[in-house]
């Protein structure tokens, strides 16, 4: 603290907020690069942060800059998204989210950490902890799905794993939480729109993953660009000064989002810069990224009292703060000494948790895993390895990934393949030439789906259907294979409206984008060498029209009657998603018997599970609450646990889950997915 304030009074109102701006690395053929302008800013002590420069070698030489030829010698926060990994791709967040084992969500940002340490960098903004019940929604691909007792524990075994314990690690990166908050909400799906919620709901399902990253000693957050009931989250001071950094004792610091200051402009609540960046000062923001509203509005706004140089050097102590507990005062080089890329061990954690990422969706007749080795490989996405990555794909390169082609091939399969279309183009011509691969093939294997770039930011979709001609080339596929069995393996980053498709397939296997190993994987679940084991952390809709779509709903007055018309639903499709929340199956068959409490504080719920089919698997149980409460309704069920089992054939074993005391009346469920008739019930 001594060195920080010392700091502090040498510095100019420039330099000040220098170490308040972050700015972007230009991008070249050949990656990011900085152009002389901001080396000479950063020289002058004018830029004090980046963002998007990655590599040993510039990321060094940068820093040297900084740190050796600038006045007062302070380095760089080098910051860069590594949602779901750095060199090496892990599955899309929403994707791993489903593997419900919060040691493989630190395992892979552990491996991140490491990754961008290696790249030189001291923070990521990660992780995403954005509630999403909307698929429309392109950036619920980042996200823990819908639920917020699943976003917590993902938010603490993120920032476990990118801060390691101690942030001074050479190993180890600042975690940046975002987007704060109820970002996923954005008016019908609708990406930067602006969301309108109750308070209540707010805080029932769109904080709490944002109070436990705080709890977990998140470094950094980051506010969404969006407004939120009608304050921009910039420029929020009830939720950014009063809860954040008030009520949760929040002490780090908060990054803006993308040019968000200046775009107070475009919300209408600001009339300039100096306005802009006052409003986000005033509301704690400490980092300005790529707006320029610090550099050209700040000193405006001290000259116009809009904000006094204390409140500027609170936020500047905040920074430098951050860059003391990442060691860089000590030792401004300790990271990027190693360099970094994707190893044969992170290679094996990609493999592994992509394959238990995978969910199983349909499985009719036991059509998997595959009995038959003389496969037709046909659709866009069966040789489409950069794809594989899915949106946010950190450092990740499409060389180091496997398609399924080569990973099915690899594991012995005979193959002929055929894209038939592109994933999202016109051209049928291709169709003729895929059906003549099914004549004398056993099987179809049908890949089919989004490309990677269909979600993440800015990639909002109001139609959830196969992109393009591809639902064509499934009808010709499924009226041509005529009794031979049709498996889908369906990428996407969101959950797709497509009940045609899973209705005419015999099996499907939701992929999302599995990461750089996503053949490998795949080829490992689908002959059975890994039993499918990943759930759905998200409701699949069966019609646009449900969304948003998700278990905690409440029961409402008139709760749906099929013998009483006059209750809710829809008079042209169900109310039920097609999937619902924690839906996936397995190669195991399990059996669930003897659900009880063993009193205490928490209280411990026990099941026992039998594996009752002829291969080994893994069974994921949800503890679900129903509360009542006076003159308050509550959610039909809340999410309050989860676990999960290995069992090899004939196998027993018993699940334990703990639960909170509780007061008053309550029942609580206990089962394998959120659908009421799959779940157990005790009443306590
Ligand atoms: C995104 C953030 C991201 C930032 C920096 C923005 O457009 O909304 O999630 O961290 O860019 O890449």
């Amino acid at each position: 603290m001594e060195r920080i304030d010392k700091l502090i009074v040498q510095m100019t109102l420039a330099e000040k907020i220098g170490q308040l701006m972050m700015t972007a690395a230009d991008h070249a053929v050949t990656g990011p690069v900085l152009t002389p302008f901001s080396e000479d800013a950063i020289r002058s002590g004018a830029i004090g942060n980046l963002l998007n420069l990655y590599g040993a070698e510039s990321t060094q030489r940068i820093q040297k800059i900084a740190v050796e030829e600038s006045r007062l010698h302070i380095p760089l926060l080098l910051g860069y998204d590594a949602l779901h990994g750095q060199r090496t791709t892990f599955p899309i967040p929403l994707a791993e989210t489903g593997v419900f084992d919060p040691a493989v969500w630190e395992a892979t940002a552990r491996v991140a950490a490491e990754e961008c340490a290696g790249d030189g960098l001291n923070m990521t903004f990660a992780p995403m902890l954005d509630v999403s019940r909307d698929p429309r929604w392109g950036r619920i691909a980042e996200s823990p799905g819908e639920d917020p007792f699943v976003g917590s524990v993902f938010a603490r075994a993120k920032i476990r794993g990118f801060q390691n314990g101690s942030l001074a690690d050479a190993r180890a990166v600042s975690a940046c939480a975002k987007h704060f908050a109820a970002y996923g909400a954005v008016n019908a799906g609708r990406e930067y729109a602006p969301t309108d919620m109750s308070e209540g709901m707010l805080h029932e399902a769109y904080l709490p993953p944002f109070r436990a990253a705080v709890e977990a000693g998140v470094a950094a957050i980051m506010p969404a660009f969006t407004d939120l009931n009608g304050i921009p989250l910039t420029a929020h001071v009830p939720l950014l000064r009063d809860y954040l950094r008030g009520e949760l004792g929040f002490d780090g610091v908060l990054v803006s989002d993308y040019h968000a200051i200046a775009e107070l402009l475009n919300h209408g609540v600001a009339a300039d810069l100096a306005e802009a960046a006052a409003l986000a000062l005033k509301a704690g923001v400490d980092i300005d990224m790529m707006s320029d509203a610090y550099r050209l509005g700040l000193p405006q706004a001290l000259e116009r009292n809009l904000v006094t140089m204390d409140e500027i050097d609170a936020c500047v102590r905040r920074v430098l703060l951050l860059k003391e507990r990442l060691g860089l005062f000590d030792d401004p080089y300790r990271r990027g000494r190693e360099g970094s890329g994707v190893t044969a061990q992170s290679r094996a954690l990609a493999r592994a948790s992509a394959a238990r990422s995978l969910v199983l969706l349909k499985n009719d007749g036991n059509v998997l895993p595959l009995a038959a080795r003389k496969l037709a490989l046909i659709g866009p996405l069966a040789d489409a390895a950069g794809e594989m990555r899915g949106p946010w794909a950190g450092a990740g390169q499409p060389e180091d990934c496997i398609s399924v082609l080569q990973g099915l091939t690899e594991a012995g399969l005979d193959l002929r393949h055929a894209p038939g279309v592109a994933i999202d183009e016109d051209d049928v011509s291709g169709i003729p030439a895929a059906l003549e691969l099914c004549a004398d093939a056993d099987m179809v294997l049908l890949c089919l789906g989004e490309a990677a770039l269909m979600s993440g930011e800015a990639a909002s979709r109001a139609h959830l259907g196969l992109p393009g001609r591809q639902q064509d080339l499934a009808d010709a596929v499924f009226e041509k294979a005529q009794g031979k069995p049709v498996i889908v393996v369906l990428f996407s980053g969101r959950p797709l409206a497509v009940p045609r498709l899973v209705s005419q397939a015999d099996a499907v296997l939701a992929a999302w984008f599995p990461g750089c190993e996503a053949g490998h994987a795949i080829a490992d679940v689908l002959t059975g060498k890994i039993s499918p084991s990943g759930r759905t952390p998200v409701s699949w809709p069966r019609a646009v029209g449900q969304i948003p779509i998700f278990f905690g709903m409440r029961p409402g007055g008139r709760p749906f009657n099929p013998d009483d018309y006059f209750t809710s639903h829809y008079s042209d499709v169900e109310n039920t998603p097609l999937f619902p929340f924690g839906h996936g199956l397995s190669y195991g068959d399990f059996a669930l018997s003897n659900l009880r409490i063993e009193p205490g504080d928490p209280l411990t719920v026990k099941l026992d599970v039998e594996n009752r089919g002829a291969f080994a698997g893994e069974e994921t149980l949800f503890l679900f609450l129903n509360q009542k409460k006076p003159g308050v309704t509550r959610p039909l069920l809340e999410l309050k646990g989860f676990g999960k089992i290995a069992l090899a054939p004939s196998e027993r074993g018993t699940i334990a889950l703990s639960l909170p005391r509780i007061e008053g009346r309550a029942t609580l469920f206990v089962g394998p997915n959120a659908a009421t008739d799959s779940l157990l019930s005790l009443s306590i």
